[in-house]
C-alpha cells in the first residue's frame, strides 16, 4: 500500500518485517505472538527514539572523565492504550527502563465502533515526550481519542508519538486529519478495514491473540 500520509512513517527494517510476518500467521501461539510483538516494539523503539533530545552527562571511565551523551529517559512517558498496547509498551520499556508509564483504558463499543473510556492515568510531572502505543491503528477513533485525552492535560501534539504495528488507510486518514502534527510509526500499512472494522489482512484481534482470550 502506497504511503500518501505526511505524518506516517513505515518502518521497513527486515527484522521488523520478518517478525510481523510470523505474527500474521493465524496458527502462531499466544506466547510466541506476545514475544514477537515485544521484540518488534523494541526494534521500532530504536527508530522512534531517534529524535529524542539528548543531554551531556559527566562520566568517569576507568581511564578518564568525559562529557558524554545521554537521553533523559525519565522525561519520556510510554502510554499504552489498554489492553493490546501493554505488550508493545513492555518492549519499549526494555529500551527505556526509567521512562514513566501511563495507561489509557478504552474499549470499542461494538455497535458504534467508537471508543469508550474506562481508565486514564498519565504521568504529567516530569514527562516531555509521550509515546502512545496501540498495535492496531484501525478506525483511528481510539488513537484520536487517546491524543485528545493527552491534549486535555496540556500535552501538545508535537510532543506525542504514536506507535502501532499495523495500520489501515482509513484509520491513518482519520487520525492525520485530527492530529496532523503527531508522528505516527507503523510496521505496515495494510489494505483496508472490513465491515467489522478489522484490518485486512491484519493480524485479527490483537488483544485476544496476545492474551489467549476470545
Ligand atoms: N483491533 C484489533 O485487534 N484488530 C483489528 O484488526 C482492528 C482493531
Amino acid at each position: 500500500m502506497t504511503n500518501n500520509f505526511k505524518n506516517l512513517h513505515i518502518l521497513t527494517h527486515p527484522l521488523i518485517q520478518h517478525k510481523l510476518t510470523l505474527m500474521r500467521d493465524k496458527n502462531r501461539s499466544a506466547p510466541r505472538f506476545r514475544q514477537l510483538m515485544r521484540e518488534i516494539a523494541l526494534l521500532m523503539g530504536y527508530e522512534v527514539t531517534r529524535h529524542l533530545p539528548t543531554i551531556s552527562h559527566e562520566v568517569e571511565t576507568p581511564l578518564a572523565r568525559l562529557q558524554a551523551t545521554m537521553i533523559e529517559d525519565e522525561k519520556v512517558a510510554v502510554v499504552p492504550i489498554l489492553r493490546a498496547g501493554l505488550v508493545m509498551a513492555d518492549g519499549l520499556m526494555d529500551l527505556l527502563p526509567t521512562a514513566r508509564i501511563g495507561h489509557i483504558g478504552l474499549y470499542r463499543d461494538h455497535e458504534t465502533k467508537r471508543p469508550v473510556e474506562y481508565m486514564v492515568k498519565v504521568p504529567l510531572t516530569h514527562s516531555r515526550t509521550f509515546i502512545l502505543v496501540d498495535p492496531m491503528l484501525a478506525t483511528g477513533y481510539s488513537a484520536v481519542y487517546a491524543v485528545d485525552i493527552l491534549n486535555q492535560r496540556g500535552i501538545e501534539d508535537h510532543n506525542i508519538l504514536f506507535l502501532s504495528l499495523v495500520a489501515a488507510p482509513e484509520g491513518v486518514k482519520v487520525f492525520s486529519e485530527a492530529h496532523p502534527n503527531v508522528r505516527v510509526y507503523t510496521a505496515a500499512l495494510d489494505e483496508k478495514l472490513d465491515e467489522n472494522a478489522y484490518i485486512v489482512p491484519g493480524l485479527g484481534d490483537a488483544g485476544d491473540r496476545l492474551f489467549g482470550t476470545e
